[in-house]
């Protein structure tokens, strides 16, 4: 097993996060791409793990300064992945190592460039992407916010601890519409299939609902709102991690319609 820096070759399997056989990742659309591109240019940091030619975990950082948390001189860690459905695709590889080298080639990388330390972020609970494990790998908690632990490792005396950045604001209603608001970064397939499928169920509405869109890769718009993945119907917030499916966005969707006065 190796682990490598994106290539030609890695390129396809990271923008579907290891899962070309999902559909629910085709669904999330080019927003990746579209993100991966911007970010190349703002510190990016991608590794994946390569093992008999088939691409098999990968994990990606950003600068602090890119993330959804504060702090200074620090990277953050989005996501790391270690393929692990039994039976589809490259199937379960995890609990072999991986990940863990995954994580030591990434920290080595960051301090070469003068990071001060390594921040994540991990659920309070026993799936997805979980803090337990950070905790095992040397981090410690730095923050919380709901089940998002923020974690964190420091490489130097002087590093300061990062902190949450939370939600400043929350959208409003609009007269006579129901209000569909998302609020995308682009760094996760899961979330961007959830607010791909918000914005098809919203268009067949027509003017009963008005969809907008928040890029939060731009850091004004997410300092702004204190939001980075979030998607709301009528100031409510729906939960998109896991990816609620189109049928039951778009009942949401309709039973807000419903309520509203006839014209
Ligand atoms: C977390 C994850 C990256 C770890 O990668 P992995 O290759 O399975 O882990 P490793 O084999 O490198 O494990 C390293 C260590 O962590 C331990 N470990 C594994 N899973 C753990 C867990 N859930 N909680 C705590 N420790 C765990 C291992 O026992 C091992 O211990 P050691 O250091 O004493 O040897 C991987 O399991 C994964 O991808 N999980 C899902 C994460 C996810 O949902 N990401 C978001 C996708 S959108």
């Amino acid at each position: 097993m190796q682990i490598e820096n994106l290539s030609d070759s890695t390129l396809p399997p990271y923008l579907a996060c290891l899962e070309e056989w999902s559909d629910d990742i085709r669904e999330a659309g080019g927003r990746k791409a579209a993100w991966l591109e911007k970010m190349k240019n703002r510190g990016l940091k991608v590794k994946v793990a390569v093992e008999d030619g088939e691409t098999v975990g990968m994990i990606q950082a950003v600068p602090i300064e890119q993330s959804q948390a504060e702090g200074k001189n620090l990277y953050f860690i989005h996501c790391i992945w270690v393929h692990g459905h039994k039976g589809k695709g490259v199937g379960d590889r995890r609990g072999r190592g991986i990940g863990k080298a995954m994580l030591s080639a990434l920290e080595e990388d960051v301090r070469t460039i003068g990071a001060k330390g390594m921040a994540a972020w991990g659920l309070a609970l026993p799936f997805w992407m979980r803090a337990s494990w950070f905790r095992k790998q040397g981090y410690r908690k730095a923050d919380r916010d709901g089940m998002a632990v923020l974690v964190w490792k420091p490489f130097a005396e002087d590093a300061e601890a990062p902190r949450w950045i939370r939600r400043k604001k929350t959208p409003g209603r609009i007269d006579g519409k129901v209000a569909v608001d998302a609020f995308v970064n682009g760094w996760c397939n899961v979330q961007n299939t959830a607010i791909e499928r918000a914005r098809r169920a919203a268009a067949t509405f027509g003017d009963r609902a008005e969809f907008r869109l928040v890029d939060t890769s731009e850091r004004p718009a997410f300092l702004e709102w204190g939001l980075s993945d979030a998607l709301f119907i009528d100031g409510k917030p729906v939960r998109i991690g896991p990816p609620p499916s189109y049928e039951k966005i778009r009942r949401a969707m309709e039973k807000r319609i419903n309520k509203l006065p006839r014209h």
